[in-house]
């Protein structure tokens, strides 16, 4: 069998993603529908940065696939103490079955990957955030939508992990995206070349009227793990792209808002939208069990 990682969705197509999401849905309804493709193996969960839902997610969902999970904190191993990449990555080869990491640098998650001999999954890097994304369209389709008919508008830091990947979940789902953001916070022009050539129906816009009308309202934390020192003048620049009740109200009928969690309130988001009828966060969190069982039923199968 090839070997298939999951660290970006740039690497994806719309059939894998759509059958992914899928199985995303059928596992939802019923948690033992996927079977058991992770008995008598062992996936490594490391985390170089703090986590609740991708922590607890990916730790279910392996046990629920009847797998084993080991997880590993990065500074309890030798990577806290410069031991690289490429090593560590041989060497869990030889232990474990696929490698789950939440980490900086996506260099780091690509060498990782170079050199293991394993799946490797993204569990997020400063770059990339595609498991969040799995659970962001399974949350999108439930609205019962086209997904082509879908206007995404992602508010605040667009250079975020998570609007990275929010824009390519857009491409391969064919629905449209307008990132809302200071030029400051753009996304990164490499992310939006790649999503153009994959047919991206990509807006970038510092305009807040181009995010009314919108079916999906998204946003994300404006400080992202790791970027503290930047904090005070982040605020600054992206408080006019705040996702507020008024900005919610000039949603299309039936329109909702996500966000990947946690939530700083006052700051990207008010208390008021994030805890509105229209806000579907817990479900998109609780989404994140769902997909990324279906991803690992995709990747181990
Ligand atoms: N959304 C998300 O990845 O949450 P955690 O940082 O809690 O894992
Ligand atoms: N952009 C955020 C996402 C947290 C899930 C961060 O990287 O901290």
């Amino acid at each position: 069998m090839q070997l298939r990682h999951f660290l970006s969705l740039r690497d994806y197509n719309s059939a894998d993603f759509f059958s992914i999401l899928e199985n995303a849905a059928r596992v939802k309804r019923n948690r033992s529908a996927l079977g058991a493709p992770l008995q008598d193996r062992h996936i490594a969960l490391i985390f170089e940065k703090p986590s609740t839902r991708t922590r607890v997610s990916y730790e279910v969902g392996v046990k629920q696939l009847g797998g084993t999970p080991i997880v590993l904190s990065a500074n309890e191993i030798q990577i806290a103490r410069g031991e690289s990449m490429a090593d560590t990555a041989r060497v869990l080869s030889r232990y474990v079955d696929g490698i789950m990491i939440r980490t900086f640098s996506h260099e780091k998650l690509t060498e990782l990957a170079g050199f293991s001999s394993i799946p490797v999954i993204n569990g997020l890097s400063d770059k990339y955030h595609p498991s969040q994304t799995l659970a962001d369209f399974q949350t999108i389709l439930e609205m019962g939508k086209h997904p082509d008919k879908i206007r995404i508008v992602y508010m605040g830091d667009g250079s975020s992990n998570v609007a990275h990947s929010l824009i390519f979940g857009a491409a391969l789902a064919g629905s449209e995206i307008i990132i809302v953001s200071p030029k400051e916070y753009r996304p990164d022009p490499d992310v939006v070349e790649a999503a153009r050539s994959m047919g991206a129906r990509l807006k970038i816009s510092a305009d807040l009227k181009d995010a009314e009308e919108s079916d999906v309202l998204y946003t994300d934390v404006w400080v992202s793990m790791g970027q503290e020192k930047e904090a005070e003048a982040k605020k600054t620049i992206l408080m006019p792209y705040q996702l507020n009740e008024k900005i919610a109200s000039k949603m299309n009928n039936g329109g909702i808002l996500l966000h990947c969690l946690p939530a700083h309130k006052g700051e990207e988001i008010t208390e008021a939208a994030f805890e509105s009828s229209y806000s579907r966060v817990f479900d998109q969190a609780e989404n994140r069990l769902h997909a990324q069982k279906a991803l690992m039923h995709f990747l181990f199968s």
